[in-house]
């Protein structure tokens, strides 16, 4: 028997997925273990986003859909764009897709071809550089050092070395959960256009800023491609279900793509996100959860001896320096798994340079579980 192995298959795992698996395993042998690992929200959807579902599994058809998802949910995406941003978004621009995460590989393939190169900052989301290793982009990762995010300057700075085709940064974003001020946000998005570099903004983390309100890249251009999601503050990551902004130009390609790779985003997940936009209250409420468990971490984790690398700004992250305890953040991860069960993410998955001296703490969890992981944390340091 021949078996064939592409080389895009050696892309490297996602560490936190691997932490999550280990995790589970011991929860299913009973172990009781508190997972701060993986960026997902402990709350269930909201409750009308579910009455919807149940109603349309009961209605019974559910099948394939417009490729670039129902009119209906296109219609109120355009819709949030306005309540949310006062920002008039032609729903015609919109693409629903199988997350954020397929929305990435359609932007990619309709924007990139093989060989281009496309900046994203380290510390970042590793499957930005995944999904572009594994599709043979050349990604070019700048290290943000002591900054918090990445600015004007790094992109002119990466940009004269050697030319890029694209920009890709998030913010908030992960792991650190920091925020590009507007005026920095404009600057980088006007930097980008000056030098013929396409831009895409990562704004899964929208909704989830603790101090200032949230500014889409879609008030500085209508060239840029804006990626959201309904996983994070809508607390719907299993539905797999988000969306892209589209420039007009790019309309088509990823429709084309999208009607081969994916045909349509799920019927079901779509007809329930149109209701969690109207869940305002309940999932404000989610939030002020996070807020509360932000602070209890914001204070505790640097007493514990893990200061922050990074400010807090938003997202449900805190990602500490642990070199006061290790130069190995992965091993340490492993055995404060193992040993004290609670699982962190090493910061390897974010940064391959610099990661072994940092660690990523998820506060989307129960308030109780937040001060029981740190209790645990202390006791087990001693
Ligand atoms: C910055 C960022 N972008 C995208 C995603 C993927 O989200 P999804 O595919 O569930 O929309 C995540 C998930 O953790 C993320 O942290």
């Amino acid at each position: 028997m021949v078996v064939s192995l592409s080389r895009r298959g050696n892309v490297e795992p996602f560490h936190a997925m691997d932490v999550l698996a280990e995790a589970n395993r011991l929860k299913a042998q009973g172990v009781p273990v508190i997972s701060m690992a993986v960026g997902q929200p402990s709350d269930p959807a909201p409750a009308r986003v579910r009455a919807a579902a149940a109603k349309a599994l009961e209605d019974g058809r559910i099948g394939y859909t417009d490729t670039l998802g129902l009119a209906g949910l296109r219609k109120a995406i355009a819709e949030h764009y306005a309540d949310h941003y006062g920002l008039d978004v032609d729903p015609g621009r919109i693409a629903v897709t199988t997350g954020s995460s397929a929305a990435f590989n359609l932007a990619f393939l309709a924007m990139f071809d093989p060989g281009d190169r496309v900046a994203i900052a380290a510390p970042g989301y590793p499957a930005y550089r995944n999904i572009m290793a594994a599709l043979g982009i050349d990604v070019v990762e700048i290290e943000l050092g002591d900054e918090a995010y990445l600015h004007a300057g790094h992109l002119e700075a990466a940009h004269r070395e050697k030319p890029l085709k694209g920009v890709l940064f998030a913010s908030p974003a992960n792991p650190t959960g920091a925020v590009i001020p507007a005026d920095e946000l404009s600057a980088l998005i006007r930097t980008a256009e000056a030098l013929g570099i396409a831009v895409i903004s990562d704004e899964i983390y929208h909704r989830l800023a603790y101090a200032a309100p949230d500014t889409t890249a879609l008030r500085y251009s209508n060239s840029v491609t804006v990626i959201n999601s309904f996983s994070k503050y809508y607390c719907m990551t299993g539905w797999r279900i988000g969306w892209m902004v589209l420039p007009e130009e790019l309309v088509r390609p990823v429709e084309r793509i999208a009607q081969s790779l994916y045909i349509s985003p799920p019927e079901l997940s779509q007809i329930a996100a149109i209701e969690a936009f109207a869940a305002t209250e309940e999932l404000e409420a989610v939030k002020g959860r996070y807020a509360w468990n932000r602070e209890l971490l914001m204070k505790r984790l640097p007493e514990l001896g893990f200061p922050l690398a990074a400010p807090m700004d938003g997202a449900f992250y805190a990602f500490c320096d642990v070199t006061r305890h290790t130069n190995d953040s992965m091993a340490f991860a492993r055995r404060m798994l193992a040993e004290a069960h609670v699982a962190a993410t090493p910061g390897r998955d974010f940064d391959t340079q610099a990661g072994h001296r940092t660690m990523r703490f998820s506060y989307a969890g129960s308030h109780d579980d937040m001060v029981e992981a740190l209790a645990r944390i202390e006791r087990w340091l001693r």
